[in-house]
């Protein structure tokens, strides 16, 4: 079974690829709308799901996604007409490095995707190219929350992403001439939700289809995503979603 149908088994029960719980995700998305008739653009938008909540917990905005995968954006856009919200959203499978438009938005979402950047920097270079005077980024991306071991710091920076504390993370995003104006540090309840979700819905899909050639691949999936969660990251790797206005 290739990634991209993994990962849509994976987060069939959590759509929002990151450990945000749904009360959050409306709460970020309701700081960061600050007109009725706003225009959103996320940049690595998964299958969707932020942009499909704002369009339907916010009657004028429309959204733009990005993301190189297009995994879920049928299922996506089919919610979308059948909550009455497609001619609102619009979601395109491209790569965001490469991805311009004339039109300017007053919210630029990037949750979970600065890799797609190379790292936080550039990502938020990359929102402000695409925000509208007085615009606001919801930014999500991970910290250490506590010192990881070598062996884990290994394993979790094996790209050009490297962490840092909550602190610096912020700080550094200061430095890059952004104001917080909120931020929403995942909880650990947060964070088992999405786990289990991820896991437990691979293993259940592997349990309910034992004669599908793919069984043993994607138990097998689960398991070590449980594992390298629970012995390895639980409690150490952080998530933190900042609600972002360019310092004047
Ligand atoms: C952790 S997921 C987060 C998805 C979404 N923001 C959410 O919160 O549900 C990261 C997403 O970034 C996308 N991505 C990675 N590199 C990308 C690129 N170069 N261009 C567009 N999307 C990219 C992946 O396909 C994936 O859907």
């Amino acid at each position: 079974m290739d990634r991209q149908t993994l990962s849509a088994l994976a987060h069939a029960e959590h759509p929002i690829a990151a450990p945000l719980g749904d009360p959050t995700v409306s709460d970020l998305l309701n700081r960061a709308i600050r007109r009725p008739d706003a225009h959103l653009l996320d940049l690595g938008c998964g299958e969707g799901a932020w942009l499909l909540r704002a369009a339907q917990e916010h009657d004028g905005v429309t959204a733009v996604g990005v993301d190189i995968s297009g995994a879920g954006f049928e299922e996506t856009l089919a919610d979308a007409a059948r909550l009455g919200v497609a001619d609102r959203l619009e979601l395109l499978r491209q790569d965001v490095t490469t991805y311009r438009s004339a039109r300017k938005a007053d919210v630029v979402l990037s949750i979970g995707a600065a890799y797609a950047f190379g790292e936080l920097l550039p990502a938020l270079a990359a929102a402000r190219g695409h925000l509208a005077e007085d615009g606001v980024v919801v930014l999500g991306d991970c910290f250490w929350e506590r010192e990881p071991s070598p062996e884990l710091r290994a394993e979790l920076e094996d790209g050009p992403q490297k962490y840092a504390d909550l602190a610096t993370t912020v700080a550094r995003v200061v430095a890059d001439g952004w104001t917080p104006v909120h931020g929403h540090v995942s909880t650990l309840a947060e964070w088992d939700e999405y786990e289990w979700s991820w896991t437990g819905s691979l293993a259940a899909w592997a349990l309910d289809h034992p004669d599908h050639p793919d069984r043993e691949q994607v138990l097998a999936t689960s398991a070590a995503h449980r594992d390298s969660w629970l012995n390895g990251y639980r409690g150490v790797l952080g998530f933190v979603t900042l609600v972002l206005r360019p310092t004047p």
